[in-house]
């Protein structure tokens, strides 16, 4: 579903990526773990062309959004084509950002009828069955402020899917929330997982990433150091940084 290769995105002279690659197939879960500032942000930010990257290539379900030109620069692909290219992906963050004028059902309805010119009646029902899923139906006409970080971040979930992607990004969905919203969170996204969806997940979250993600990434300081199945990497981490970052979280 996503073929990145050796990923190189500097900010003026800090290398945050240094040559970073994922493949990412068709139903899988992928957890990116690794210390603050380590790139994973920015990592997950190139897939989907909120940064630019420098050098290097991205693929997305056998499209090429950015591929790497003589000389290792990266082109992109013409505007059209990285819009509708990106649209492919859901992205949820730390942050939520829901529109606080909004109200639930509105945020979730927003996008599909804004970007992608669907009507209100296809989208209103699509929208409740949604927040059904994630457990807020009742919640439908409250405006954000009125609910928990838990419920937010749920509502973002279900905006995000409500453009019906093909792969889900998470940008440490659940960091900003208190220890005990978090599960509710995680049980939408495992709910997730548990029916196909491809995703990538950025998370603190060491439960999440050994329970549901088939493999973890480890990153540190810009680089991919260790990559494996989850239940081998929790079980026998094999590099001496990994070692010490888990030894740190659990
Ligand atoms: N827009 C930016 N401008 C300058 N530096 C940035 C920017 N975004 C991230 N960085 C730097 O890139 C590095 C990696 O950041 P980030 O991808 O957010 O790491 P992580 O998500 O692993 O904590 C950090 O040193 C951070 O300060
Ligand atoms: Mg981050």
């Amino acid at each position: 579903m996503i073929e990145a290769r050796d990923i190189v995105k500097s900010f003026g002279p800090h290398r945050v990526l240094d040559r970073v690659s994922l493949t990412l197939g068709q139903g899988e879960v992928v957890a990116v773990i690794g210390p603050s500032g380590s790139g994973k942000s920015t990592f997950l930010r190139c897939l989907n062309h909120l940064e630019t990257i420098d050098e290097g290539s991205v693929e997305v379900e056998g499209e090429t959004l950015a591929r790497a030109v003589a000389g290792g620069r990266s082109q992109y692909a013409g505007d059209a084509d990285v819009r509708r290219i990106c649209r492919k992906m859901g992205m949820v963050f730390q942050s939520f950002n829901l529109f606080p004028h909004m109200t639930v059902l509105q945020n979730v309805v927003e996008a599909p009828i804004t970007v992608k010119g669907m009507a209100r009646s296809e989208i209103v029902p699509k929208a409740e069955e949604l927040l059904r899923k994630v457990g807020l139906l009742n919640k439908r006409d409250n405006y954000p402020g009125r609910l928990s970080g838990g419920q937010k971040q749920r509502v973002a979930i279900a905006r995000a899917l409500a453009m019906e992607p093909d792969i889900m990004l998470f940008d440490e969905p659940t960091s900003a929330l208190d220890p005990e919203l978090t599960g509710e969170v995680l049980r939408t996204m495992k709910q997730l997982a548990d029916e196909r969806m491809t995703m990538l997940v950025v998370t603190h979250e060491m439960g999440f990433a050994r329970e549901v993600a088939h493999r973890v990434i480890f990153m540190d300081e810009g680089r991919i150091i260790e990559e494996s199945p989850s239940a081998d990497f929790f079980r026998a981490p094999q590099q001496a940084r990994s070692r010490e970052f888990l030894a740190h979280m659990l």
